[in-house]
């Protein structure tokens, strides 16, 4: 073919069913309506499904990475999803479309992106992974095990092609900005920062110079955008997701998903307050019900022909994973009796834009000085 293919996987949560624990049906097929209507067009392929209350769109084209047409196809396609929302009374119908109308690119704008633009491989699989009910950094841990640590991923030991390691990109959402860093080399380095999953988040992860692979053709994107940074208050969330590249110099599917056999503890769960652990599940079992969670991570594979998306396979549908769904459990369990207390609930910082600030300014002036 020659011409590289893009893969964009574009979330929101426009109207939760009932609360924040679903996606209802008619979402789910007013987005599949408005993509149908591109297929052969605008995009070559697409997947529609949901996580938890996250309303999920899997695209391929041959347009790039941002691009504006795409966007907005996404875009459109939220609104329209938000009008049926809005006709069932869902709740927080439109949460994530933070601005009133689409300028150039959804990013900023309240929706998730993860996109790669790559030349397709003589085969291609690729990983769509999905949370809800957490943000960015949860992501964290499993990148850094999928494509650093030799414990996870043999491939890192015995494969020829991917013993030089990867180039990770990592973030700072605070300040805005980022940083490049190799391992293993810089390994020891990079957890100081990736290890504060609220500030530093990977964003991205590339092959070295020298490989099997392209350097500059990303080989996983993990969504960044942090809705609070946006609304400036608590709306939600930001259910970060992402596009992991599997096999020939890369991890194997297996090594992709085998992180997710330890359910590590995340922030988001109830009121995007509380640290809980990760539950990997199937798809039909992403629906949010205890504590609003506990959160939930799916993993849809596919393998790509010239862009057509041959799957879904719902990979954590797999009684390999009920030991890690059980081990969940006794974590929610365990957390859950904390209560209010950290560290269940989230330490002040990351507090700070949710609505607990409110309830403390009432208190402010209660206060007296002590000597
Ligand atoms: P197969 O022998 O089933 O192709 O598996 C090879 C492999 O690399 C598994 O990770
Ligand atoms: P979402 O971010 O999934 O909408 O959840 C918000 C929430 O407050 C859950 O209790
Ligand atoms: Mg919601
Ligand atoms: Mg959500």
């Amino acid at each position: 073919m020659g011409e590289k293919i893009t893969v964009s996987l574009i979330k929101a949560d426009v109207g939760g069913w009932p609360g924040h624990a679903t996606v209802h049906p008619d979402l789910i097929e007013t987005a599949k309506k408005e993509l149908e209507k591109e297929k052969g067009k605008l995009l070559i392929d697409f997947h529609v499904t949901n996580c938890g209350d996250d309303l999920e769109l899997l695209m391929t084209h041959r347009r790039g990475v941002d691009c504006e047409e795409i966007h907005a196809l996404a875009w459109n396609t939220f609104e329209k999803a938000t009008k049926v929302a809005k006709d069932l009374k869902l709740y927080g119908a439109g949460q994530d479309l933070l601005v009133e109308a689409f300028s150039g690119n959804v990013r900023g704008m309240g929706p998730g992106v993860a996109e790669l633009e790559f030349e397709e491989r003589k085969a291609e699989p690729i990983i769509a992974f999905m949370m809800d009910k957490t943000d960015p950094g949860a992501f964290n841990l499993p990148i850094y095990k999928i494509f650093a640590d030799p414990f996870n991923t043999i491939g890192l030991v015995i494969d020829p092609s991917a013993t030089t390691g990867f180039r990770f990109e990592i973030w700072d959402i605070l300040e805005s900005k980022r940083v490049f860093m190799d391992c293993p080399e810089e390994l020891y380095k990079m957890l100081a920062l990736i290890g504060a999953k609220s500030r530093y988040v990977i964003k991205r992860v590339y092959p070295k110079k020298g490989g099997k692979l392209p350097p500059e053709e990303a080989v996983a994107n993990i969504s960044t955008e942090k809705l609070y940074k946006i609304a400036g208050e608590y709306v939600g969330k930001d259910d970060p997701v992402a596009l992991v590249r599997a096999q020939s110099g890369l991890p194997a599917v297996g090594e992709v998903l085998e992180p997710f056999s330890f359910p590590h503890l995340v922030a988001g769960w109830m009121r995007g307050s509380h640290n809980g652990p990760i539950m990997p599940v199937s798809q039909k079992n992403a629906v949010c019900t205890r504590f609003d969670g506990p959160p939930r991570v799916i993993a849809l594979g596919f393998q790509l022909s010239n862009g057509r998306l041959i799957g879904p396979v719902d990979l954590f549908d797999d009684p390999a994973y009920d030991q890690a769904r059980i081990k969940a459990q006794e974590i929610a369990d365990y957390m859950r009796r904390h209560g209010p207390f950290e560290p269940h609930r989230l330490p002040s910082e990351d507090m700070e834009y949710t609505t607990l600030p409110k309830v403390l300014r009432e208190l402010e002036k209660r206060f007296e000085k002590l000597e």
